[in-house]
């Protein structure tokens, strides 16, 4: 293919990369895009592949097939809830190609043309160690995070007396052995694959430590890191399509992880670098738990037949529970009722960024019924029943009351100041921070114990009957 045709078809992706991306920031354009964001890739790929600079077809088709299998069997297999995990290990994969890739340019003709020359290879091998240096830190901080998320029993949250300066040790002997790698060419694959390393172990040192609320800031921190990873491999490989597309990535990644910052009140440095407040003066679970009063579906029924404005607030025990379709059918029956029904949604409740969303737009629910937390705390003084579906911490008011909690300071949805509070979980345990929840235990709150879905299935039949 001549090299202009390639180059168009590079800037055709490009454009729609962007529109892509501009599409994914409303619910009602995120479909389209979604598809748009992927025929992009489907152009580059193809464009790619028609480059006279692929070497070998086979090795490229064999790897293209082993990936797309496992790339469609991973999307087809997960649970929506186990998606964070997921998304932690493409980018933790992101990287680590990155690293092999500038490590093969490294072994391969054009390098060693450059330094024979003496010429152009200075700017080169500062994207290589660049390349090497985050795409191994996202590489190994990634699956970190993954084995964090999964729950795997070997991947624990460990911090210990002088964590912070051995990983500033680290930073500075990577950025260290990343000029050296500059200034001695002649032996860079030696100094490369020691970057690597070094780079390696401070991800897993960076990342080890973090836990509870953060991970979500750290996961799109890391999506981040992936995309700049790929856009110094652009460099590298004098690639502009890798540079714009990395770029967008790094770019993306960098404002979701503003904005999950801001949601968890945290900042990115007390991510990083602080630990999570241990909560010496936090009461004992009896404690908050001592008047905890419990309902049942014809009783809540009962609440919600003489109620004019209710608001759903759902977490991750609504994706667990799979109850977006049973609350779809209870808002239908609310709303024939001429009850109003909003959903209230917190940035980080569920797994990821925008699950809530996602869960209810996959049932149909009307996008305008969907509020952010600032509206409707707002107007939750004139909420008669809020029901509360599978979440905890993004309701849990000590963040705003007990400034001894971990989630201290974090933006809640103050369902606490609605006129009644349902609270359906199956029990009494914790959310994600692992902290006692004394909403459950307020005088306008009821628990309604139970499965999500089965729970709300039954409210909804009840009202029916009503
Ligand atoms: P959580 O605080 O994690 O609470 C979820 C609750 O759902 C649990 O207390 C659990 O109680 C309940 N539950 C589980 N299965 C259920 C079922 N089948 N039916 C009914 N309830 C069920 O959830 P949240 O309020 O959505 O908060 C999200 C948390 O995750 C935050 O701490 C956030 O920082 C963190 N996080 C968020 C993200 C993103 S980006 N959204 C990513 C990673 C972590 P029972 O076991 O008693 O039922």
């Amino acid at each position: 293919m001549r090299p202009d045709l390639v180059d168009l078809a590079y800037l055709l992706a490009a454009i729609l990369f962007v529109i892509g991306l501009k599409g994914l920031t409303r619910p009602r354009t995120a479909v389209r895009g979604n598809m748009l964001g992927a025929l992009a890739m489907l152009f580059a790929v193809v464009a790619t592949m028609l480059h006279q600079d692929i070497i070998s077809w086979t090795g490229l088709l064999i790897a293209m097939g082993v990936g797309s299998v496992l790339g469609v069997v991973l999307a087809l297999k997960i649970e929506m809830t186990a998606m964070p995990q997921l998304v932690a290990l493409f980018n933790g994969l992101g990287g680590g190609a990155s690293v092999l890739v500038a490590g093969a340019w490294l072994s391969g003709k054009e390098f060693s043309e450059k330094l024979a020359s003496g010429n152009g290879f200075m700017d080169a091998l500062t994207a290589t160690a660049a390349s090497g240096l985050i795409g191994a830190i996202t590489l190994s901080g990634s699956l970190v995070a993954f084995g964090k998320l999964q729950e795997l029993k070997f991947v624990k949250d460990i911090s210990f007396p002088g964590q912070r300066i051995l990983n500033l040790l680290l930073a500075l002997g990577s950025i260290g052995v990343g000029y050296l790698m500059v200034v001695q060419p002649e032996n860079a694959q030696l100094w490369f694959w020691l970057l690597a390393i070094t780079a390696t172990t401070l991800g897993v040192f960076l990342v080890i430590s973090i836990g509870g609320a953060d991970m979500p800031v750290v996961i799109a921190l890391l999506n981040s890191y992936s995309g700049l990873a790929a856009s110094a491999t652009g460099f590298v490989l004098n690639n502009n399509l890798l540079i714009i597309a990395g770029a967008l990535v790094g770019a993306s990644g960098l404002i979701l992880t503003r904005i999950m910052c801001v949601a968890m009140n945290r900042s990115l440095w007390a991510v990083l670098f602080g630990k999570m407040q241990s909560g010496g003066t936090m009461l004992s679970d009896d404690e908050v738990y001592a008047n905890v009063k419990s309902t049942s579906p014809e009783e809540v029924a009962m609440m919600l037949e003489v109620a004019q404005n209710v608001l759903i607030v759902p977490g991750y025990g609504m994706a667990v529970a799979q109850a977006q379709h049973t609350v779809r059918d209870l808002t239908n029956l609310l709303l024939k009722k001429d009850i109003a029904v909003n959903f209230g949604i917190h940035p980080v409740a569920g797994r990821m960024p925008g699950h809530m969303n996602v869960l209810l737009a996959e049932a149909d629910i009307d996008y305008d019924r969907l509020k952010e937390m600032d509206e409707v705390n707002a107007m939750m003084d004139q909420v008669d029943v809020a029901i509360v579906l599978g979440a905890n911490d993004v309701v849990n008011p000590s963040a705003r009351t007990d400034p001894n909690s971990p989630i201290a300071g974090m933006p809640i949805i103050d369902v606490d100041k609605a006129r009644t509070v349902i609270v359906v979980k199956r029990s009494l345990s914790p959310g994600f921070a692992g902290i006692a929840n004394p909403l459950f235990a307020a005088d306008n709150t009821m628990m309604l114990f139970g499965d999500g879905k089965q729970a709300i299935s039954e409210v909804t039949k009840a009202l029916n009957e009503g």
